[in-house]
């Protein structure tokens, strides 16, 4: 009903705008006045952490995205390995487990069949398994050794947007959280970061605030067939997320690239007013990353693309370059994704409406998948 879409034409509108509040709510408690978290909830005593070797992420989907960004957080951080696997892939590859690796299974239902057999999989070889999930009591936690609630409340709409953001702050603690307990590089970068994971609903805030030129822009491609995602480092599971969303809710082709690979095959693909969504990474700190990419932005113009770019405030070398520009507050890097999301996922529903699709329930999908 209306009421229960509180006064939005779609839950996945109510559910976009809801962020702010998911991403405090899943961060409140667990932040120490000293800067230092306590995950209560997570029952993997600090021994079993400290001694584990590798990391292990699965899970579907969205949540995939969710894990490949955790990868960057989790070796940056805490210098263990981390791979991350989707979970239909995972046991049927014969994958390497022991009692010496944490798997992360992350799942906002909680119910995902794929996801499940993987960890009952990774169990049945001896590894600690945490849930990363949304809902209380679901099959997925239950069958962890422990679980990392987000706390995002109910998720109605099929194409994820809230939960993903949750997911991305409990990555976040989880990786933090091992930095902590194993004593690595627990030092002022972690700190810094720790005060700005604090402050980021405010900074997904603004950014809702500025999306009706985003809305404008969606709107005047509807007649569009393909959409292309560039981005690096975690600017590139954005742009796989950015891209799963456009198929998701506007039928339409999209793909993700590493801007890198860009010149081993996918710029073929760029012919002339072909939209072209690039993520950039902040100017400071990896600079080198942003040089790249500001060729790469340069490469695909020269081509003809259309380029739409979404770049932190005050970058100014990408301006010659953009034909639309979305601006995001400034991050450090490796949080960038909480605010490069969330324009994307403005652009895909907006684009959803435009071509008449229906938003909250996209045609062939369903909100879980409890088939393998
Ligand atoms: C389905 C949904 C996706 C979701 C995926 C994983 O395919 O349509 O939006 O990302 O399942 O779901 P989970 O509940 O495990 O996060």
């Amino acid at each position: 009903s209306a009421a229960e879409k509180g006064g939005y034409d779609y839950f996945m509108l109510k559910e976009i705008a809801e962020q702010p509040k998911a991403v405090a709510d899943t961060l409140l408690g667990r932040i120490g006045a000293d800067g230092r978290l306590s995950l209560d909830e997570v029952r993997i005593p600090d021994g079993v952490l400290r001694e584990a070797q590798k990391v292990v992420i699965v899970a579907c989907g969205t949540a995939f995205h969710a894990g490949l960004i955790a990868k960057y957080a989790i070796e940056h951080w805490t210098r263990m390995p981390c791979e991350v696997e989707l979970a239909s892939e995972f046991r049927y590859r014969d994958p390497i487990l022991d009692h010496r690796t944490l798997v992360v299974a992350i799942s906002q239902s909680g119910e995902t069949m794929d996801t499940l057999m993987a960890l009952r999989h990774a169990r049945e070889q001896g590894a600690k398994v945490l849930a990363i999930c949304n809902t209380n009591g679901s099959t997925i936690p239950r069958e962890s050794d422990a679980v990392l609630y987000t706390h995002a409340g109910p998720e109605v709409a099929v194409a994820s947007t809230k939960a993903f953001l949750t997911q991305l702050v409990a990555c976040y603690l989880v990786a933090l959280y091992l930095g902590q307990v194993r004593g690595t590089k627990w030092g002022d970068e972690i700190q810094a970061v720790v005060k700005e994971l604090a402050e980021i609903g405010t900074q997904v805030e603004e950014v809702l605030g500025t999306m009706e030129p985003v809305r404008e822009l969606a709107r005047g491609l509807a007649g569009k067939n393909t959409v292309l995602f560039l981005g690096r480092h975690v600017g590139h599971p954005v742009a796989l997320e950015g891209a799963l969303k456009l198929k998701e809710l506007a039928y339409m082709h999209a793909e993700g690239f590493a801007a890198g690979e860009l010149k081993h095959g996918p710029i073929a693909l760029i012919e002339e007013d072909l939209p072209v969504v690039v993520i950039v990474p902040s100017p400071r700190g990896r600079s080198v990353l942003h040089d790249k990419i500001v060729s790469n932005i340069q490469e695909i113009r020269a081509r003809g693309a259309r380029t739409i770019v979404i770049a932190e405030e005050g970058d100014e070398t990408v301006v010659p370059y953009a034909d639309h520009l979305v601006r995001i507050p400034v991050t450090p890097t490796l949080l960038q994704p909480l605010v490069a999301t969330v324009p994307l996922q403005v652009f895909a529903c907006e684009l959803a409406t435009a071509r008449g699709n229906e938003v909250d329930q996209p045609r062939n999908l369903a909100k879980s998948v409890t088939v393998e």
